[in-house]
């Protein structure tokens, strides 16, 4: 990636200070995705390095893996399986609770959303504590997933997620870091 196109993309995402909660430093890429340029060019760079790879399904993370998720899915011709706050998805699941930069939850993916041994690439926009991720992660172990790796928009290398996932033996491919 050029440092023009990660400049792009750093300056389409506005920060909100104190949100949800005070202390938070909120990265809102609703401002990425409203820029036609900075959305097609975060979506062109988390699928570039696996173009033509045969990756079978994206699992995106909700909700705004959903959003970038979809449209990697389309530029590498392969499906989609949502990962749902719980309640949600309406067929047989696996759930995992998990922690929050600010909160807790629990996720799920249908059962059969992904066949053992499909190749798998989670997309999600940002990692921070990595907790969300390792969930995800877990729930694809859980229905035998092959995953690839593990990619979002924006690090947050201080919250330690990155090194969670890698931790795991994910490979994470990041475009962007907020320190
Ligand atoms: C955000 C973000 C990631 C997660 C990262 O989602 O989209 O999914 O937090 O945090 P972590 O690495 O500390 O787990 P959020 O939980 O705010 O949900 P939303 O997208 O539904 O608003
Ligand atoms: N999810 C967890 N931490 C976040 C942050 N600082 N900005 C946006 N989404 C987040």
């Amino acid at each position: 990636m050029t440092l023009s196109a990660k400049d792009r993309l750093l300056s389409s995402i506005r920060t909100i200070p104190d949100y949800p909660k005070p202390g938070v430093q909120f990265r809102d890429i609703t401002t990425l995705l409203g820029n036609a340029n900075a959305f097609a060019t975060a979506v062109e760079d988390l699928a570039q390095p696996f173009i033509g790879s045969g990756i079978d399904k994206i699992a995106g993370i909700e909700a705004r893996g959903f959003i970038l998720g979809g449209a990697v899915a389309h530029r590498l011709c392969a499906g989609f399986v949502p990962i749902r706050k719980k309640g949600k998805l309406p067929h047989d699941t696996v759930r995992v609770a998990y922690s929050l930069e600010y909160g807790v939850d629990e996720m799920e993916i249908h059962r059969d959303g992904v066949k053992a041994g499909e190749k798998v690439i989670l997309i999600d926009d940002l990692i921070a504590t990595g907790g969300t991720a390792e969930a995800a992660v877990r729930l694809l172990g859980q229905i035998g997933a092959e995953l690839v790796a593990a990619c979002f928009v924006i690090d947050l290398p201080d919250l330690g997620g990155r090194r969670k996932l890698e931790a795991l033996g994910v490979p994470v491919r990041t475009l962007i870091a907020f320190e």
